[in-house]
């Protein structure tokens, strides 16, 4: 990557405990601008609003490096084949064969499962006394989703935990190569199995859904399946892990807010969009990279030049973008769709 005239700030490991800061001030100085990332890689950081949808909306930024091809057989070959490494046309096609399996009407059946797991979570947290401090990210945030995804995939119940851990390694910020590549194997192989075992008899679940998914002649082939089963195993855990912490935090440091929510449920819809917002469980896109030179903000983006797009809200976009409001008029109390609209959901 080519800066010649442009001094490229280093983020050190602090960055992750608040990058919204970092954000905001990179926003106000220069909102394409290259930085060294706390695990090394140099990239330009996208921080101002209509920088980052131009950004995200640019077809010349394509989320594979241009020229770069796992080497076959890797693990990373096994798991690389997802929605999120892919650009169209084959990132449509793998979205047409996973709405095939993963539709709306499979999430609302759902709801019967998600509501006696959040009882029985809020009913164990109780137990342990009014007195007493709870971990909310150990008692309710992790558990929650992890525990719907699971079940939704159709991974039984004693392996929940070796996921747990496998996938707190794969999203950490900085992992340890050896631990990343162990863990990263191991969900792999487990996969593999598991979908193995699903072929010989499926299961009322999503894995065995996406075994017999079909677009006319065309289906996932098996690096497909287990790329697409780690990145709704990953990304629809982790995210609602930040979201709830996160959100719960806002409201306790909002508490005129969190009265309101409290003494009117009906702006729960409202107040969930708010926090996606607010709270931002996710900061950065993931990486796209320059599939040939462009301009962006005013800087020129090289060939091949890696670009991480900040999802941290703009002091243009909103009204009055760093405060919280539970009932937010922009929502007018409708939620979005949640289970995979980001690709569209404004920065
Ligand atoms: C608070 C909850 C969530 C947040 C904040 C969130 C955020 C995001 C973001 C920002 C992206 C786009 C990333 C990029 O293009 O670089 C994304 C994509 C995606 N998310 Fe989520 N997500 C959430 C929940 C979920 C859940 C529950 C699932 C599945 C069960 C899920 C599955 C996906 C998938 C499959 C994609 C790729 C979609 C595509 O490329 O077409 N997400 N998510």
């Amino acid at each position: 990557m080519n800066a010649p005239d442009i001094a490229v700030e280093r983020l050190g490991a602090d960055y992750f405990q608040d990058p919204y800061s970092v954000h905001a001030r990179l926003r106000a100085q220069r909102p394409v601008t290259p930085v060294i990332m706390p695990g090394g890689a140099t990239v330009w950081l996208v921080t101002g609003y209509a920088e980052a949808r131009a950004a995200l909306a640019d077809p010349r930024l394509s989320k594979r490096m241009p020229g770069w091809h796992p080497e076959p057989d890797s693990i990373i070959a096994t798991m690389d084949l997802h929605m999120l490494n892919t650009d169209p046309p084959d990132h449509g096609r793998l979205r047409r064969l996973v709405n095939k399996a993963f539709t709306a009407r499979q999430v609302e059946r759902l709801r019967p499962r998600i509501t006696a797991i959040t009882a029985r979570l809020l009913d164990d947290m109780a137990d342990q006394g009014v007195q007493s401090e709870v971990d909310l990210l150990a008692s309710f945030a992790f558990p929650l989703p992890i525990t719907v995804i699971c079940e939704l995939l159709g991974v039984p119940p004693a392996d929940r935990d070796d996921f747990r851990v496998w996938s707190a390694t794969i999203v950490s910020d900085i992992p340890a190569p050896e631990v990343f590549q162990a863990h990263a194997t191991a969900m792999a192989r487990y996969f593999m199995a598991l979908l193995a075992a699903k072929r010989q008899q499926p299961g009322d679940d999503l894995l065995s859904a996406l075994l017999a998914a079909r677009d006319d002649e065309d289906r996932l082939s098996e690096n497909e399946l287990v790329s697409m089963a780690f990145l709704l195993l990953v990304a629809g855990h982790e995210t609602t892990v930040n979201l709830i912490a996160s959100g719960m935090l806002a409201l306790l440091l909002n508490p005129a807010e969190l009265a309101r929510l409290r003494a009117d449920p009906s702006l729960t819809s409202s107040a969930v969009e708010e926090l996606l917002r607010y709270v931002n469980p996710v900061s950065n896109a993931t990486f796209r990279c320059a599939a040939e030179p462009l301009e962006l903000g005013g800087v020129r983006i090289g060939r091949g030049d890696p670009v991480l797009v900040s999802l941290s809200v703009s002091p243009m976009a909103l009204p009055s973008p760093s405060s919280f409001k539970a009932m937010c008029p922009r929502y007018e109390g409708k939620p979005t769709s949640s289970s995979s609209a980001p690709r569209s959901r404004s920065p």
